[in-house]
């Protein structure tokens, strides 16, 4: 009992979270599973129960709420268990222009994308660097390294999850914990249709699934590496964006963003 490592998912009620959820419960961790839709949440927890046999517990929140990762860090310290990788996968995008939208959707945004990504990671950081063991899975996105008109504060919210992932990664290593920046391209989710983005050239071309990048996220993070971009195509993409000019990359964001 005491080598079962567990993990904390949120955004597990779909997605990459629900992909990322699947991969560690195969690979023999315990889960903690967070989001707002406790019927999904159940669902897949039971269908992991019955594969893999492990424990899966079910911690609803609204991670727009500034109190909710504290009430999670509460629920998860009241099961008694040690938590060896945290997933920050919970998150959502806004299409349309910045004045499209009233702020407080914009804000919205921040508190769940920045704000509770930032308290987590402080809430269960210190444990880890304790034991010396684990770490942490930000799931980023592309949209880090650009700047994105026509969906703003989404692309700015994702290079603040790279930057704080990046700093944390460093001050971490050390005490041997890793803290991974996932930065997936367009993945085949829930995702584009919430952000009323499903006509845009960005979403409406080729994507991943969300297994292949759930599992390629995995598979960086337990290698040790800072930064992860899964797939070919969005790596070349991640390193053009990185090379352009910014004038020129935020153009091509533009156009990518823009709705027909
Ligand atoms: N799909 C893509 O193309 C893509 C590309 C790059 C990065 N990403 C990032 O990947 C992550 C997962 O997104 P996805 O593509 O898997 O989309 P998804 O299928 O819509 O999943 C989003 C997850 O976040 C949870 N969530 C959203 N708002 C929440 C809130 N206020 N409180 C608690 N949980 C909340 C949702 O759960 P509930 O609704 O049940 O609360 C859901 O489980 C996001 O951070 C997204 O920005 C996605």
């Amino acid at each position: 009992m005491a080598n079962i490592r567990w993990t904390v998912v949120t955004g597990a009620s779909s997605g990459i979270g629900a992909e990322m959820a699947r991969v560690f419960s195969g690979i023999g961790h315990n889960l903690v599973l967070v989001a707002r839709r406790r019927d999904r949440l159940e669902k897949l927890a039971e269908e992991l129960r019955k594969r893999d046999g492990g424990i899966i517990e079910v911690v609803e929140a609204d991670l727009a709420d500034p109190k909710a990762p504290q009430a999670v860090f509460d629920a998860v310290r009241a099961l008694e268990i040690e938590v060896h990788t945290l997933v920050n996968d919970a998150g959502f995008g806004l299409g349309g222009d910045f004045l499209e939208r009233p702020i407080s959707e914009h804000m919205n945004l921040v508190d769940v994308n920045i704000g509770a990504v930032t308290r987590l990671c402080h809430l269960f950081l210190p444990g880890m660097l304790e034991r010396k063991q684990g770490g942490i899975i930000n799931v980023s996105s592309l949209a880090a390294f650009l700047a994105g008109p026509h969906m703003a504060t989404y692309f700015a919210s994702k290079a603040y999850v790279l930057s704080l992932s990046e700093a944390l990664y460093e001050e971490a290593r050390p005490h041997g914990v890793v803290v991974t920046a996932l930065c997936p391209g367009a993945t085949d989710t829930e995702f584009g249709e919430r952000a009323g983005i499903l006509k845009t050239k960005l979403f409406s071309g080729r994507k991943m699934s969300a297994e292949t990048v759930a599992r390629i996220g995995i598979e960086g993070y337990r290698a040790g590496h800072a930064i992860v971009v899964p797939g070919p195509m969005n790596r070349i993409t991640a390193q053009f964006s990185r090379l352009m000019p910014r004038f020129t990359s935020r153009r091509v964001a533009a156009s990518l963003n823009r709705k027909p």
